[in-house]
């Protein structure tokens, strides 16, 4: 099988192409990745001499160069996005153009190539958010984003879902609850705070530090993925959680005890506008249906986070000092 990977040199993107090439060595993969702030090819210096695999530099919006790949491949596996929910807020015209028009070039190039397998990976997030006692979220709950990011996700997940329904195109969509673990960019919770407790800064924890997320190890999500790729039913969506649903405050206190850290080094900040109170999935449809389910405990996935940052201080160093982007602009210009 052959894959085309956008978004390969971020967090998820990075840990899914070694998932695959180390479980199908013989699969080819094709990583199309802008490298933006937080594509970085450190993420795949084990991989890239592998012969079957091959990185290309460059926009998911770009026409050309996405018809000209995906005619040679046989399933999309669209990670590609603005992810940051805070950088969101800021600046939210870098979230349409990857999410929405990005994704929307992306099934125009499947379509036109004969109908091309399409896996868009999505989150949580578009379902808004929940009060303590709410059900979680199933593939049923109707969509409602709350941050400029979580709406460009719902728009790409409605065009995936429409090229379904209107060109036939053979689409699956999973919406996956906050991932943690190796190579997620410094300035997202987990490696933000580990990262920073590491070089004797405080953590900054947003408004009471109460919001729950539904925290999943990365590997796992790379798992459920795997299987939706090769099980799981066109034009289906399926939501993928960790069943782990913890406040940013126990997030911060396991860090700090497996850092020997104490509750002086957390600073309480300004809340995020809008902050979302709580996600949480009901995953017993991949479950039942697919029979996926996360195998890193809680602690387990903590404890191997921890560890990954404590012994990869270079590629975190680098990335909180700016000298990474130096490095591959100067490497990647036209
Ligand atoms: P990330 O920010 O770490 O990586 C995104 C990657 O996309 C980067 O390598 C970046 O260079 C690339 N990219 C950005 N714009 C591009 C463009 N126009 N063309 C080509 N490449 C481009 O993100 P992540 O955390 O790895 O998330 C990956 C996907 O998973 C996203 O679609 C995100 O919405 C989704 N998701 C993330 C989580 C999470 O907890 N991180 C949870 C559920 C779903
Ligand atoms: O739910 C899936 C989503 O999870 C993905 O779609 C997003 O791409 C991913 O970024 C993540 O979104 P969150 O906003 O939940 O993740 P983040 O790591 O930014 O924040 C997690 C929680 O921690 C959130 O409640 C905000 C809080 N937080 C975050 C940061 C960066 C803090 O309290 N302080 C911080 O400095």
């Amino acid at each position: 099988m052959k894959l085309l990977v956008t978004g390969g040199a971020g967090f998820i993107g990075s840990n899914f192409i070694r998932y695959i090439l180390n479980k199908y060595p013989d699969y080819k993969i094709v990583n199309l990745d802008l490298l933006t702030y937080a594509g970085n090819l450190e993420n795949l210096k084990d991989i890239e001499k592998n012969p079957q695999y091959r990185f290309v530099k460059g926009d998911i919006a770009d026409k050309d160069l996405a018809n000209d790949l995906v005619k040679d491949i046989d399933v999309v596996v669209n990670f590609a996005a603005e992810s940051h929910v805070d950088r969101s807020i800021l600046d939210s015209a870098a979230f349409i153009h990857t999410n929405i028009v990005g994704t929307h070039n992306l099934l125009e190039a499947a379509k036109n190539n004969g109908g091309k397998r399409f896996h868009h990976v999505s989150t949580d997030e578009v379902f808004g958010h929940l009060g303590p006692n709410d059900p979680a979220f199933t593939e049923k709950t109707s969509f409602a984003p709350r941050s400029p990011y979580s709406a460009s996700k719902a728009a790409a997940d409605h065009l995936t879902m429409a090229y379904f329904h209107t060109h036939n195109l053979p689409v699956t969509i999973s919406n996956c609850s906050n991932n943690y673990g190796p190579f997620q960019f410094p300035e997202k919770l987990h490696g933000l705070f580990i990262t920073n407790l590491l070089e004797g800064k405080k953590v900054p924890v947003y408004g009471d530090g109460m919001q729950v997320r539904d925290w999943l190890f990365v590997e796992d999500h790379c798992e459920a993925i795997d299987t939706i790729v090769h099980k799981g039913k066109i034009g289906e969506t399926y939501c993928v959680g960790g069943n782990s649903e913890k406040p940013n405050i126990e997030i911060t206190e396991k860090i700090l005890e497996l850092l020997g850290k104490g509750e002086e080094m957390i600073e309480y900040v300004k809340d995020r506008p809008g902050h979302d109170r709580r996600y949480a999935i009901d995953f017993s449809k991949i479950k039942t249906e697919l029979g996926w389910e996360p195998r890193t405990n809680f602690d387990e996935g903590m404890k191997k986070t921890v560890e990954w940052y404590k012994n990869n201080e270079d590629w975190w160093r680098k990335i909180k000092s700016g000298e990474y982007l130096e490095y591959y602009n100067k490497q990647y210009q036209k």
